[in-house]
């Protein structure tokens, strides 16, 4: 089986006043393609110091991160993935459709086929009745699920979506958890942080536990979580130990 991302014995260390955190300490993680796949760890774990690795939006201290065989330091790598932030937040002016008309242009998808396209995303996220509102009017969800669209809109291969449940309602959470499955369907990886532990628990093959930027552990969630046991509880067990 390909791997979608390796990432091997990567470490971000920041510097704040002039004294460094370490982020991500040696980090080894491999996630297959095709695969959905739970990224989970404490708050301040290192999660999205390591999607924004893959993103390219920081440089890594050592180590290095591949995306489909590519170095994620050349921005080839980037275009084949779509992207949630854990803040989603966007042009406020635009309606949410002139949002996806922008984003889809930039991938240079056009005509009929951006349309098509943009019903399609719309549809997905459950979003088609508010498209043609301004962005400033949306709630937290909204906006959640139009930054979702966005993300989907170049019909990535790798979807890598950081809390992409927070600030939905439960049936936004449920809507989340369906679009994922349905992009595992149609053979597409995705890369996933959430502290949802039920949710992570429902939707995915593999998952990775991190904590303090090092990997606790990594594997099939069947084999993962011993039987019969919760994911909760064993992540529980498993970061007090450290
Ligand atoms: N730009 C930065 N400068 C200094 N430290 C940073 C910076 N970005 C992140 N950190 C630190 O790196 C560590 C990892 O942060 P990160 O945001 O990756 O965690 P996370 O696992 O995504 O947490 P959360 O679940 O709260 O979103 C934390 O100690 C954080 O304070
Ligand atoms: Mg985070």
């Amino acid at each position: 089986m390909d791997n979608a991302i390796e990432i091997r014995t990567l470490s971000v260390v920041f510097s704040s006043n002039g004294r460094p955190i370490t982020a991500l300490d040696s980090l080894n993680l491999c996630v297959p393609s095709g695969q959905v796949f739970g990224f989970i760890g404490p708050n301040g774990a290192g999660k999205t110091t390591t999607m924004h690795v893959l993103l390219g939006f920081i440089a890594a201290t050592a180590g290095e991160a591949r995306i489909f065989n590519t170095d994620v330091n050349k921005s080839i790598a980037r275009q084949r993935i779509g992207y949630l932030p854990e803040h989603p937040d966007t042009y406020k002016f635009l309606t949410g459709r002139e949002l996806l008309v922008m984003a889809g242009r930039l991938f240079l998808i056009r005509g009929k086929q951006l349309s098509d396209r943009i019903d399609e995303v719309l549809s997905l996220v459950n979003m088609q009745n508010v498209s043609n509102r301004k962005i400033a009017t949306y709630s937290r969800g909204m906006m959640q699920r139009i930054c979702l669209a966005q993300a989907l809109i170049n019909d990535p291969d790798l979807v890598i979506l950081d809390e992409p449940t927070g600030g939905l309602d439960p049936i936004g959470r449920m809507e989340v958890r369906r679009i994922i499955t349905d992009l595992r369907a149609r053979g597409k990886t995705v890369f996933f942080s959430s502290h949802e532990l039920s949710e992570v628990e429902l939707v995915c093959d593999h998952l990775a536990i991190l904590s303090k930027g090092r990997l606790i552990v990594q594997g099939p969630t069947s084999k993962v979580v011993p039987q019969g046991e919760s994911l909760e509880k064993y992540f529980m067990k498993a970061v007090s130990n450290q």
